[in-house]
This record gives structure tokens, sequence and C-alpha cells, in this order.
């Protein structure tokens, strides 16, 4: 093995490499590509979850990964780096150098780690490769590139991670069971900060938080689009799932389906402070997919978004009690659970279809069907309050929708001082089986859901 060779592990003393150093010094650095970033301090602020996170020891030691450069798979020299400064070490992706990964990364044992990926990272676009050994995370067929957790990780350096997505745009459009890797897998994490990063050319969810507690987002860049006409499909930004004291904050994202969405058992998270564009909105959902599952959704708090050219702005779906097609890889319903104290305060809102949606109808078109099996997926304390902004055409007069299966499910949902027009000055609302809702929005229909 040429490894050894190869890689510069560079042993420096915490004070030298770490402390801050003069302004002279930073400039000198930054010119050369071999330099460790000052790790940034990214407060939560203004909301937080209720529960403070796990303090981040400083690294005492530095690993350069090294790169084969021509498109050759740098997997064995970033995963020698991230072994030799595991517990307690800061590794160096640099600047103005562009790593390949062309093997899936089980980086799931890092412990007291930084990875400062100053230079951009790309994924092969060896589908077949990728298809077989990408990780499974079991939740609707996802895969990821790689899985990265363990315990107080930070991530940040400002580069770049490309998931060289346009193959897989392609190759989706022609087989819809092809597995799209998701670009960022945070998996099993407990204590860190990802922040400073581009993500670009997802070619599914842009990121995955599951199995996850106390870790924070900050000040990520999302955008990727395809340049063939078949559209980057299922690019969420954020699907969190089975976690918990997550905080989304200070991001834009550029991308075609939920800006951030809250999947099964997401408890106790703050999105904060994002700018959204041509997503479908700040999700909760959809949950009640599989009989047999109980899906819980609680103590989320979104404030401050901005969102443009979407579907939707806020939006919470659940699948109603029966189960029903959507296509061949989306079906489902019939599943319980409950969704409750979920407050969306504070959005700003252009060119989007539903400024609003609630629905407990997801998947069920025939809402005759939906009112006569209920959703077994409750919805209560819902607050959304301080929305402003112009819909698009698309529902025009109507700006939302606002529709459960049954009074008995869905209780104490609050709309207030809510400020959507659609583009010729209508604020009406379908509304359905929520009890009081016509006090609060201009409903077009009432439908008090029975028979
Ligand atoms: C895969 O990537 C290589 C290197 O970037 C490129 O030359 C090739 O055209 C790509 N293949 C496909 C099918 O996109
Ligand atoms: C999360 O943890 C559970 C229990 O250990 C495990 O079964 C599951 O595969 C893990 N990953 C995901 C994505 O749920
Ligand atoms: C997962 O993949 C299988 C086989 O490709 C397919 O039958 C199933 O519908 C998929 N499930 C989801 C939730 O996409
Ligand atoms: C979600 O939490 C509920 C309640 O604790 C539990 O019954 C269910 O199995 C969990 N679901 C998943 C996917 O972990
Ligand atoms: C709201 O978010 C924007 C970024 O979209 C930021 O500039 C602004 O300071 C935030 N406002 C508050 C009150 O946090
Ligand atoms: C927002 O998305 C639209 C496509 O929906 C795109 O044309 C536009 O450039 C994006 N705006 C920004 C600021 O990126
Ligand atoms: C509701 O959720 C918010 C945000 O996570 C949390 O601060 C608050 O304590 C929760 N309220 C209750 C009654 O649990
Ligand atoms: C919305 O999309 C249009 C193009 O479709 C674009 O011109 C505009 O900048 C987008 N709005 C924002 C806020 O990005
Ligand atoms: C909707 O469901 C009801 C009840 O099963 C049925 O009578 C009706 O024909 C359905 N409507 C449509 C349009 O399929
Ligand atoms: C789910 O709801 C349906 C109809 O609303 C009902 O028939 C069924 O028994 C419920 N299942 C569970 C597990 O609660
Ligand atoms: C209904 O629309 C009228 C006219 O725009 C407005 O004055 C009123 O506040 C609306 N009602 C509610 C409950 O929002």
């Amino acid at each position: 093995m040429r490894i050894s060779s190869y890689l510069a592990v560079a042993l420096l003393e915490a004070s030298a490499a770490l402390a801050a150093p003069s302004l002279e010094a930073t400039r000198v650095e930054a010119r050369t590509s071999k330099h460790a970033s000052k790790r940034p301090h990214h407060p939560v602020a203004p909301k937080h979850c209720g529960r403070p996170f796990p303090s981040s020891p400083d690294r005492k030691k530095v690993c350069y990964v090294n790169s084969h450069g021509h498109g050759k798979d740098d997997s064995d020299y970033i995963l020698k780096a991230i072994k030799d400064c595991n517990n307690g070490g800061h590794v160096v992706f640099s600047e103005d150098t562009k790593y390949t990964i062309g093997t899936a990364l089980d980086l799931t044992f890092l412990k007291h780690i930084d990875l400062d990926i100053q230079g951009t990272i790309q994924f092969t676009n060896d589908t077949d490769y990728w298809q077989a050994n990408a990780f499974k995370q079991i939740f609707q067929n996802a895969t990821t590139f790689f899985q990265l957790g363990g315990t107080d990780v930070n991530v940040y350096g400002g580069g770049t991670i490309d998931g060289n997505g346009q193959v897989w745009y392609d190759l989706y459009a022609k087989d819809i069971y092809t597995l799209r890797p998701i670009l960022f897998g945070t998996i099993g994490l407990h204590g860190g900060v990802i922040s400073d990063l581009k993500l670009r050319y997802s070619p599914q969810y842009y990121n995955f938080v599951a199995n996850s507690t106390d870790v924070v987002f900050s000040n990520i860049d999302i955008a990727g689009a395809s340049v063939s006409t078949n559209i980057a499909k299922n690019t969420d930004g954020w699907d969190t799932y089975r976690s918990s004291n997550i905080v989304i904050q200070n991001s834009n994202i550029n991308n075609g389906d939920d800006c951030v969405s809250f999947k099964p058992n997401s408890t106790q998270i703050v999105v904060q402070n994002l700018v959204c564009n041509g997503s479908h909105g700040i999700s909760v959902g959809s949950l009640g997919q599989y009989i047999g599952q109980v899906d819980i959704v609680k103590d989320i708090y979104v404030y401050n978004i901005s969102m443009s050219n979407a579907s939707d702005g806020a939006r919470i779906k659940v699948w109603p009690g029966i189960s029903s097609a959507l296509s061949g890889d989306l079906q489902g319903g019939g599943g319980s659970g409950a969704v409750s104290n979920i407050t969306y305060d504070t959005m700003s809102i252009a060119n989007v279809d539903y400024a609003i949606e609630i629905t407990q109808c997801y998947g069920q078109k025939n809402l005759t069907l939906c009112n006569q099996f209920p959703s077994n997926l409750t919805i209560s304390d819902v607050s959304m309050r301080n929305f402003k902004g112009v819909t698009s055409t698309k529902f025009d007069p109507i700006v939302g929708y606002l529709v459960c299966s049954s009074p008995t499910v869905c209780s104490n949902i609050n709309l207030e001082n809510i400020d959507i027009v659609s583009p010729s000055g209508t604020n009406l609302y379908t509304c359905g089986s929520i009890e009081g809702i016509e006090n609060e929005v201009n409903c077009t229909t009432v439908n008090k859901g029975g028979n």
C-alpha cells in the first residue's frame, strides 16, 4: 500500500494549530492550501428547543486528507485521516482540492472529532455501485452515500459536498424504483454542529437526520437542479426521523421538495431563519403511512421563514384511516400516532400555491371516503401565526387548505394574524372537519365531517 507516503498526518500542538491567529497570519495561511480552519461559533438563536446542547472540547491534533486526483476514489485516504484523528482531532479536507468518494463510508464510530471541509467532495456517478452499497436506512427505502454518527462531531469549513445528481435524475425518470442515495446521512449522531457547507446536486434528499440527538445545522447552502428535462425529484432539504433536540437555522435552500420535513418521531425541533425557494414547504409528515406503526411528531417550532416559488408554506400531511395508492412507490394510510404542539411563527410567502395546508386526507382524493375512515393519527395544539404574503395563481381564489378527516381527531388548531392574499386579492380557504376554523379564516366550503 502506498497510503502512508501519500498521507500527510500532521501532529501539531493544539495551541499552534487552533488558537486564533493574528489577522496577518490568517491572511498568509489562507493563501496556502493546507491550514486548519478555526472552529466557527454558531449560537442557537433566537428560539431554542428548551434543552441545552453538550459542549465540545477543543481538538488537539490535525490530520490532512490527501487526494489521488483525477477522479480516483479517495475513500482510503479519508478513512485513514478520520481514524488517525478520531478521539480528539481535526481532519482537514484542503482548500482547492477535489476529493472523490466512490465507496460507501460508515462513519458512525466518530467521537470528539472535527471535519473541516474546505475543498470539494464529490461522489462518483457509478449508480450500480451505489444502489448495491449505499447504506439502507429502512425508512421509505432511503439510502445514504455515507453515514455520519457517534458523539461530539463538528463539520464545517466552507467547502462543497456534491452528489453528482444528474445521472440519478435521468435514471429515476426511467425507473422509479432506482435507489437514489441521500447526500448527507446524519445517522445516530449525539451532539454536533454541522455548518458552513454548500450541498449540491443530491440524487435525493440533501439531509437525512435519523436516530440523532442534540445536533445543530447552521449556515448550510443547498442548491442543484437538473439540466435535462428530468427534474430533480424528492430533493428535500432536511428530513428528520427518530430524532430530538435538533436545530436547523440560518440557511438557504433551493430545491424541489420539502424544504424541511419532520418524519416519524421527530421531537423538540427548532427550524429558524431559513430562505426556501422552489420547495414544497416546511412539512410535518407525511405520517400514518404504514398500518401498525405509531408516528409521533411533537414540540416543533418553526420561526422566521421566507418561502417562495413553492407548493406550500406551512404543511401538515397525515394519511387517512384507509389506505390508498398515490403511485407505485408511494402508497399508504391507516397508521396511528399523534401530531402535537406544533408552532409556525412568522412566515413570509411569495408565489406559493397554498400558504397553509393541513390535511388528514393525504393520498386520498375522495373526501367522502376519508371522512368515512378518520385518521388514526390525531392532530392537536397547532398554532400558525404571523403569516404574510401573496400566493400563486394556482388555486386562486383559494389561498389555503384546512381539511381534517373528522373533528374528533383534530383539536385546538389556531390561526392568528394571517395576512395572506391571492394574486386576485381574495383570502379564501378550503375547510373541513376542523372545529371553529370558520371563525379564524374565511372558508369557502365548510365540511363538518361525518357523513
Ligand atoms: C460520470 O462521471 C465522469 C467523471 O466526472 C464523467 O466523465 C462521465 O461522463 C459521467 N458519466 C455519466 C453517465 O454521467
Ligand atoms: C435507528 O435505530 C434503530 C434501533 O436501534 C435501528 O433499528 C434503525 O435501523 C436505526 N436507523 C434508522 C434510520 O432508523
Ligand atoms: C420500496 O421498494 C420496493 C421495491 O423496490 C417497493 O415495492 C416499495 O413500494 C418501496 N417503498 C417505498 C415506501 O417507496
Ligand atoms: C415512535 O415512537 C412511538 C412511541 O414511542 C413508538 O411506538 C414507535 O415504534 C416509534 N417509531 C419509530 C419508527 O421509531
Ligand atoms: C429572519 O431571517 C432572516 C434570514 O432569512 C434574517 O436576515 C433575519 O435577521 C431573521 N430575523 C430574526 C428576527 O431573527
Ligand atoms: C428560485 O427558484 C426558481 C425556480 O423555481 C429559480 O428560477 C430562481 O432562480 C430561484 N431563485 C434564487 C434566488 O435562487
Ligand atoms: C412545545 O414545543 C416547544 C418547542 O419545542 C417547547 O418549547 C414547549 O415547551 C412545548 N410545550 C409543551 C407544553 O410541551
Ligand atoms: C421565484 O422564481 C422566479 C422564477 O420563476 C425568480 O425570478 C424569483 O427570483 C424567485 N423568487 C425568489 C425569492 O427566489
Ligand atoms: C367516494 O367514496 C364514496 C364512498 O365510498 C363513494 O360512494 C363515491 O363513489 C366515491 N367517489 C368517487 C368520485 O370515487
Ligand atoms: C384506524 O381507523 C380505521 C377507520 O377510521 C379503523 O377502522 C381502524 O380500526 C383504526 N385502526 C387502528 C389501529 O386504530
Ligand atoms: C374574511 O375576509 C374579510 C375581508 O378580507 C376580512 O376582513 C376578515 O378579517 C376575514 N375573516 C377572517 C376570520 O379572517
